[in-house]
């Protein structure tokens, strides 16, 4: 990130969301024209949080995040799309914390948010016979180029291969995808896979994450009809990805 974004006040924020990025090194020229590359870029965006003072009324908690980014992901993902929310940025900047968060409700970030909710809507839908939902989750890192499977019963950190499938594209193969029943039975995986991950210190994060992990759920709807009891069954994929 260039030093115009970081050193941005965010107090000031007015709402007109876009920000101007200049993208080669600062040689104290201002706006330029042309595409070269230490021309200013101009980038257009739906959201920017900040959370640096609790008692500041533009506080933004793990409750606004996942308002304005998870909410609408669920909501599509039962209509049938697949969806994919990917945390990028350098060390210390908060994407475990906003993908995960902390123990407490207040501080439980998207994924645990997106879960809960997910389960509350599978159960508001308990009552009807045509539909039937099934959540199956995996869990990988990706450290040094290999993949390991967080949710391995066995605990054994074995590399898995990447292959590609003919329809379905590329896949994990051997990835371990295990059917839960509510929000407690992810919650225990992932911390099961969390211990797993591969931690370390760096001079601005004492538990970084030093791989990439993909959280990944897939839903299956299974839509019957009453009347014929025939079965129309869909998948679609959530996927969670933290740098
Ligand atoms: N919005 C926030 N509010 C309160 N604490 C935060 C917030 N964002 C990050 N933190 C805290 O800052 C520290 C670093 O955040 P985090 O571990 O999420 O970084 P990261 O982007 O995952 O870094 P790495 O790439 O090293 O894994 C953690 O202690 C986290 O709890
Ligand atoms: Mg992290």
């Amino acid at each position: 990130m260039d030093d115009s974004v970081s050193n941005y006040d965010f107090n000031q924020w007015t709402g007109n969301q876009y920000c101007k990025i200049l993208t080669g090194p600062h040689d104290g020229g201002g706006d330029r024209a042309g595409g070269g590359r230490k021309a200013l870029k101009t980038f257009a965006f739906d959201h920017c949080f900040w959370s640096i003072d609790e008692n500041n009324p533009k506080f933004a908690g793990q409750d606004h995040v996942f308002n304005a980014l998870g909410k609408d992901v669920l909501e599509r993902a039962f209509e049938g799309y697949n969806a994919c929310i990917f945390a990028y940025g350098q060390t210390g900047s908060g994407k475990s914390y906003t993908m995960m968060g902390t123990f407490q409700d207040t501080g439980h970030g998207i994924i645990p948010r997106l879960c809960n909710a997910m389960f509350s809507k599978i159960d508001s839908h308990c009552d009807d016979e045509s539909l039937a939902v099934k959540v199956e989750v995996s869990y990988m890192e990706i450290y040094n180029e290999k993949v390991h499977d967080l949710l391995d019963p066995k605990g054994s950190k074995q590399n898995l291969k990447v292959r590609e499938h003919n329809i379905l594209g590329p896949y994990v193969d051997g990835l371990s995808q295990l059917a839960v029943s509510s929000f407690e039975d992810i919650d225990n995986l992932m911390s099961e896979g969390n211990k797993s991950r591969t931690v370390a210190a760096t001079n601005m994060n004492n538990e970084s994450s030093r791989s990439h992990a993909v959280f990944n759920i897939i839903l299956t709807q299974t839509l019957t009809d009453i009347s014929s009891g025939v079965e129309n069954e869909f998948n679609n994929y959530l996927n969670f990805l933290k740098e």
